[in-house]
């Protein structure tokens, strides 16, 4: 049996068409929603992000405000550009990329930021309440897998997820969502012991390492459906963190790299800048 695969690019696009229309609705009320990214340094990976970004806010109809500080910015600096941006009614989303250069708080530029401001969903307010159940903003790359999973699969009540990998920005937010949806949920790690063992009872596994080729296809439950999050970097080109050609024959589902993951994170970094600037607007 070979895998279905989930074709996030495809999703992702609908999803921004959906958007644009929003936008377009929105202009005849005088309204166009802005999203600003802040890049500090010269990261070669957060270039490319940025640009894209930048690219698929205006295709969506929205302003994009880009601003590029050099790496040798100081934290005063940065905080005084957030202070504007937060100040800036014509801005209804703020990101900030990351990694910030060594030496900056990455937690304190974070936090300064509006939390209703906060299209990354990386604010300690929202984060709070992600994980409480309140009305929050939810980081864009979990949103996107929960959109998959649900689309794929419907209703994921009862079911065993198993994320690997602990991170603020998938990990631990991915295992809220999926709690949030009554999963069953397992968050591994580094220090788990055993882990084929523990995906193999997975029905929902997803694999945020950073590591390529790290989960193997006799970790995978037969049937299961496997999100990819990992963008790594080979000589073989990008990889994820799952052994594609391995777990296409025992998953039911799987996301693909590139074109799973990667594109649904942006569609859902426009769709929290459409929601941010609805609240704003009453
Ligand atoms: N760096 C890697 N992923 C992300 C993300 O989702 N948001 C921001 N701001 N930086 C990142």
């Amino acid at each position: 049996m070979t895998a279905q695969t989930l074709d996030g690019k495809a999703f992702a696009a609908r999803l921004r068409a959906r958007i644009a229309t929003q936008v377009a609705d929105l202009a005849g009320q005088g309204i166009v929603p802005g999203l600003a990214v802040v890049l500090v340094g010269e990261d070669p990976a957060s270039q490319v992000y940025v640009r894209s970004k930048g690219r698929m806010t205006r295709e969506v109809g929205m302003t994009s405000f880009e601003h590029r500080l050099p790496a040798s910015t100081d934290q005063d600096t940065l905080m005084a550009l957030i202070a504007k941006l937060n100040a800036d009614p014509a801005v209804n989303g703020i990101l900030v990329q990351l990694p910030l250069p060594k030496g900056m708080d990455e937690a304190a530029v974070i936090n300064a930021i509006l939390p209703e401001k906060d299209v990354d969903g990386f604010h300690i307010l929202n984060v709070g309440r992600l994980a409480t159940g309140q009305k929050a903003m939810v980081p864009c790359t979990p949103l996107g897998c929960l959109m998959l999973l649900r689309d794929y699969l419907g209703s994921l009540a009862g079911r065993n997820a198993v994320v690997i990998g602990r991170s603020n920005i998938v990990g631990k937010p991915m295992a809220q969502l999926l709690l949030r949806d009554s999963a069953t949920v397992t968050v591994a790690h580094s220090r788990t012991t055993d882990l084929a063992a523990l995906c193999r009872q997975a029905d929902i596994l997803v694999a945020a390492v950073g590591r390529p080729h790290f989960v193997q296809g006799d970790w995978i439950k037969p049937g299961a459906t496997v999100i990819d999050v990992g963008i790594n970097r080979t000589d073989d080109g990008l990889v994820g963190d799952v052994d594609f050609a391995a777990a296409v024959q025992v998953a039911g589902a799987i996301t693909p790299v590139p074109g799973g993951v990667g594109p649904m994170t942006i569609a859902c970094l426009l769709a929290n800048t459409l929601t941010a600037t609805a609240r704003s607007n009453g």
